[in-house]
């Protein structure tokens, strides 16, 4: 995270420049997309080193894996195909025919499968040259995409995933406050490790052998490449998304959004005295991985969203073996899915779970201490849990930080798309996602 903090300032401030060129309180802007945007470029950076640019003007070789991206947000959603198939095999229908027959789509050219297919497969073979060319780069000769990030830590003589762990740990993100005091906002720091500078070093034992003493082998190039295109799909329109839906549910609370900035603007006070006056804050200057985590009210209103949009609604584990689950006998070989939207509206763990509440997080409520913890799991949990959990908590934090200190955003409501309930409508799919984006004017934040 201590790298990684510094390309979420430099993209979350680009966004925030881009919305103060359009503050005049009129240009209708769909927020939702500029927000996948910086997810894109965040990931990229992070991920493989790359930068994207896309929330500027994106140019060179990386622009057609850029081009794939943004149309994999845009037309992966299975959501209606997988609805009526799930619900024919609640019913009892043998749906095995069925699901053969829409993954056959897949291979006929013309159909929106087939697209989906040729565009993920792009990425794959783009993530392949990508990772190809670190290796190449390691030998002196480099294919010109960008130069590779150097790896400080490579001569350290450690191998292996300790080494990747103790280096990833939450306790070895801190940044000393001297380098915050120096640098004084975020710059133009190079990268010094990206995931897949990690990713190349870490060694593994096959799940097959895990019981025995096979020896540790590292990652091949095509497992790196695959890893390397989750990250990429993965982590984009999740964290996108997320902020959308922080953006638009913040706005039907205003009292949400006043202790929201109370706390933003205490932030630069206690700074400011940290600091004993000595030097005149810049606004630019914003909390670093470790300060984020130290704002209690940002840190609820956060996991409340998570909450009321949880941009997975679905998980899903097969059983390895025969097991029981409570009363329920689970065959090996079962998909069991988790449904942690309806956990998420279940009033036994949420009281009034339709209300936006973002207090019923703060540690020190009866509601969140008595709550199993087990019951909210907007990242998973276990091996699988998401591999992108700290990197997009940290973007999204820091960017309704900024948000929230400079701009005044209103949704707005004649866009805003209404279920039968009268609720905003969603789209359900793989992913869930507010239905025709979020948009918003942009107005200057006075009173600060
Ligand atoms: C608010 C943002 C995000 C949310 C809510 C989210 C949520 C999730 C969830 C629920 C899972 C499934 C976990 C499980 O089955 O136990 C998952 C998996 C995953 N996520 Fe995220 N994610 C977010 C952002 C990201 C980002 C930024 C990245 C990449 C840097 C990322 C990369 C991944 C990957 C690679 C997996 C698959 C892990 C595996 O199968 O082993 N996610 N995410």
């Amino acid at each position: 995270m201590r790298t990684f903090d510094k390309v979420i300032g430099r993209s979350t401030s680009v966004l925030l420049k881009r919305l103060k060129s359009v503050s005049d309180g009129v240009e209708e802007i769909k927020i939702s997309a500029w927000f996948n945007a910086l997810a894109i470029d965040t990931v990229a950076e992070s991920a493989i080193g790359i930068p994207f640019c896309s929330q500027e003007q994106s140019t060179g070789a990386e622009k057609d894996l850029l081009d794939a991206l943004v149309s994999y947000v845009k037309v992966s959603d299975f959501g209606y195909e997988v609805d009526l198939v799930d619900k024919l095999e609640f019913l009892g229908c043998n749906v095995t025919l069925l699901r053969g027959l829409i993954a056959l789509l897949a291979l006929i050219p013309g159909t929106k499968r087939y697209r989906i297919r040729q565009n993920v497969l792009f990425i794959h073979k783009e993530c392949q040259k990508i990772v190809a060319s670190r290796g190449l780069a390691a030998s002196g000769s480099h294919h010109g995409l960008h130069p590779p990030p150097p790896h400080p830590s490579s001569s350290s003589g450690k191998q292996g995933m300790e080494e990747v762990e103790e280096r990833t740990s939450a306790t070895q993100i801190k940044r000393s406050s001297e380098e915050g005091k120096k640098e004084g906002s975020w710059g133009t720091t190079t990268l010094t490790e990206d995931l897949l500078s990690v990713l190349t070093k870490v060694k593994i034992v096959p799940e097959s052998a895990v019981d025995t003493k096979a020896e540790k082998k590292p990652l091949t190039s095509s497992q790196i490449a695959s890893l390397v295109r989750e990250l990429l799909v993965g982590g984009t329109e999740t964290t996108g998304g997320t902020l959308a839906c922080a953006v638009y549910i913040i706005d039907k609370y205003p009292q949400v959004k006043d202790k929201l900035r109370a706390e933003i603007d205490g932030w630069y006070v206690k700074k400011q005295r940290e600091l004993q006056g000595e030097v005149e804050l810049s606004d630019e200057l914003i909390p670093d991985a470790i300060e984020i985590v130290q704002l209690p009210y940002l840190n609820q209103v956060v996991h409340e969203v998570l909450r009321v949009f949880p941009v997975l609604p679905v998980l899903g584990r097969q059983a390895l073996h025969d097991c029981k689950l409570g009363e329920w006998f689970i065959p090996k070989g079962t998909v069991v899915e988790v449904p942690l939207c309806a956990m998420n509206y279940l009033p036994e763990n949420f009281p009034d779970p339709e209300v936006f509440r973002p207090e019923r997080f703060d540690p020190s409520c009866d509601e969140q201490k008595y709550r199993h913890p087990y019951v909210f799991l907007p990242f998973g949990l276990g091996p699988r849990m998401c591999l992108g959990k700290n990197l997009a908590l940290l973007e999204v934090k820091t960017l309704l930080f900024l948000l929230y200190r400079h701009v005044d955003l209103r949704v707005v409501k004649d866009r805003v798309q209404l279920d039968a309930n009268g609720n905003v409508a969603l789209d359900v799919g793989a992913t869930m996602k507010i239905k025709g984006g979020v948009y918003v004017t942009v107005h200057p934040r006075t009173a600060m």
